[in-house]
C-alpha cells in the first residue's frame, strides 16, 4: 500500500504546486489609483498640441498650478489627443499626469536648451562624462504620491540626437532619462508608453513604494544605453505586466556605483517584477553592474524574453563592493536568447559603455 499513497501524496503536491503557482499568476500590487480633487489642461496654459509650439513653459505653469490648487486629494494634469512637444519638466506632489488616447509628450531636440543638474551623489559624477547631467525630460526629486497614466498615451523621448552625439563622442554631458524620480515615496507609473529615451527610460532613483505596471517602452535594438526600468537604491518597488523592448537590459536593479555607491550606502530592496515580456540586446532581467550600495529580497517571475542576448545577468565590477542576496527568480520562459543566464564579477561585457557595439555583432546568431 505504501507505493500508492506515496504516489498519491506526490500528485497532491504537485497539485498544490499548481494551484499556487496560478494563484501567484494572478497577483498583482495594483492599488486604485487615488482620486484627485481637481483636474486642469496642458491646453489651458498657453500649450498647443501641433507638434511644433515648444510646450515646456505651458507644462511648468500647469504644474505650478496643480501645486497652487491645492486641491483636495491633489490635481490631474490632463493631457488632450495631440503632440506636445516640449523640453524638460518637473512633476510636484499629489499629482496624476493623465495622458489622453492620442497623447503625445515629446521632448524637444534642441539638446543644448536641456537644463544640467547635479550628479547623484551615489555616482559622484554623470553615470557617462564627469560632472553634472542633463535633467530627464519629465523629473521630479522629494515628492509624494506621483501617478503617471492615461489611456495608453506616449512620451517619446526623440533620443535620435543623442544617440548620434553618443556615436560620434560629441557629448558634452550625461545623457537625460525619460523620466527619472528621486527621493520620492508613493509612485504609479501605468497605462502609459514610453519610447526612444535618449539614455534609460524610467528611472526611480532613492525612492519607496513605486508601482509601474502595463507599461510599454520601446526603443530600437541599435540605440545605446536606452535601458527600460532601472529601479536605483530604491525599496519596495514593484513593476508587472509590462512589455519592454529598447537598445539595452530591458530591467536592471541597481544600487550606485564604486566608492560614491559604497559611502551613499543605499541598498536596493524589496523588488518584485513579474509577467514582463520583452527582448534585449543585452539583458531580459539584470542586477547590476552597480550595486556599490547593495540589493537585497529581488523576487521575479513569470518572465520571458526572446530575441535577447541574456535572459538573466547578474552582474557588478572590480572594487565595486556592496552586496547581491536573497534573488529568486522563477518561471523564466526564453525563445532565441543567447545565454541563458550570467552571473559575472568583473562585468568587461557589461554594456555600451564597455563594449560600444561589438556586442551587437553577437546578435545574428542568437540560439537557445
Ligand atoms: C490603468 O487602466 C486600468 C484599466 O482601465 C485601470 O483599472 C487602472 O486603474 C489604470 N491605472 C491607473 C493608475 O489609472
Ligand atoms: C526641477 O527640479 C530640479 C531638481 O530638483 C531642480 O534642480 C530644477 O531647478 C527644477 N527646475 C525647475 C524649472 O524648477
Ligand atoms: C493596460 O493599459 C491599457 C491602456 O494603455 C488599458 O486599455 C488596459 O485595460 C490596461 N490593462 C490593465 C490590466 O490595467
Ligand atoms: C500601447 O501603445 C503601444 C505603442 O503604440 C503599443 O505597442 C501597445 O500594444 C499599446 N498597448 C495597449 C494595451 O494597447
Ligand atoms: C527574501 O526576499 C523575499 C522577497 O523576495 C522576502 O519576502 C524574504 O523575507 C527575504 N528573506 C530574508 C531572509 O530576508
Amino acid at each position: 500500500m505504501a507505493p500508492p499513497c506515496g504516489l498519491l501524496l506526490a500528485l497532491a503536491a504537485a497539485a498544490a504546486v499548481l494551484v499556487a503557482a496560478g494563484a501567484r499568476a494572478q497577483e498583482t500590487c495594483a492599488g486604485a489609483p487615488p482620486r484627485r480633487g481637481a483636474r486642469v489642461s496642458v491646453a489651458s496654459f498657453g500649450g498647443a498640441g501641433d507638434g511644433r509650439t515648444l510646450n515646456t513653459g505651458a507644462f511648468a505653469r500647469a504644474v505650478a498650478s496643480v501645486e497652487r490648487l491645492r486641491a483636495p486629494g491633489g490635481a490631474e494634469l490632463y493631457v488632450p489627443p495631440g503632440v506636445w512637444l516640449t523640453g524638460p519638466f518637473n512633476l510636484t506632489s499629489r499629482m496624476t499626469l493623465f495622458l489622453a488616447r492620442g497623447a503625445v509628450i515629446r521632448a524637444t531636440q534642441d539638446t543644448p536648451s536641456w537644463p544640467l543638474i547635479e550628479p547623484l551623489p551615489s555616482y559622484g559624477r554623470g553615470r557617462e562624462l564627469p560632472g553634472g547631467r542633463y535633467i530627464s525630460l519629465i523629473h521630479g526629486s522629494g515628492l509624494q504620491d506621483v501617478v503617471i497614466t492615461g489611456e495608453n498615451g506616449t512620451i517619446d523621448g526623440q533620443g535620435s540626437v543623442w544617440w548620434d552625439m553618443w556615436k560620434k563622442g560629441t557629448l558634452p554631458y550625461t545623457r537625460p532619462h525619460l523620466l527619472e524620480l528621486m527621493s520620492s515615496s508613493d509612485i504609479i507609473v501605468s497605462n502609459v508608453t514610453f519610447q526612444d529615451s535618449p539614455f534609460w527610460n524610467i528611472h526611480p532613483v532613492y525612492c519607496s513604494n513605486v508601482v509601474i505596471r502595463n507599461v510599454t517602452v520601446l526603443a530600437p535594438h541599435d540605440s545605446p544605453n536606452t535601458d527600460g526600468i532601472d529601479p536605483d537604491s530604491s525599496s519596495n518597488v514593484c513593476i508587472e505586466d509590462c512589455y519592454i523592448s529598447t537598445g539595452d537590459d530591458s530591467i536592471a536593479i541597481k544600487s550606485g556605483w564604486d566608492e560614491y555607491g559604497i559611502s551613499y550606502g543605499h541598498p536596493s530592496s524589496d523588488i518584485t517584477v513579474r509577467r514582463i515580456t520583452g527582448s534585449s540586446p543585452f539583458a531580459g532581467f539584470a542586477v547590476g553592474s552597480e550595486t556599490s550600495g547593495g540589493v537585497q529580497n529581488v523576487l521575479a517571475e513569470h518572465l520571458n524574453f526572446f530575441g535577447s542576448g541574456y535572459g538573466i545577468h547578474i552582474k557588478t565590477n572590480t572594487g565595486r563592493g556592496g552586496f547581491i542576496r536573497n534573488v529568486t527568480i522563477s518561471d523564466v520562459t526564453l525563445d532565441n536568447v543567447r545565454y541563458g543566464l550570467r552571473i559575472a564579477g568583473a562585468e568587461h561585457q557589461g554594456g555600451w559603455a564597455d563594449q560600444g557595439h561589438r556586442q551587437l555583432s553577437l546578435l545574428p546568431d542568437l540560439s537557445v
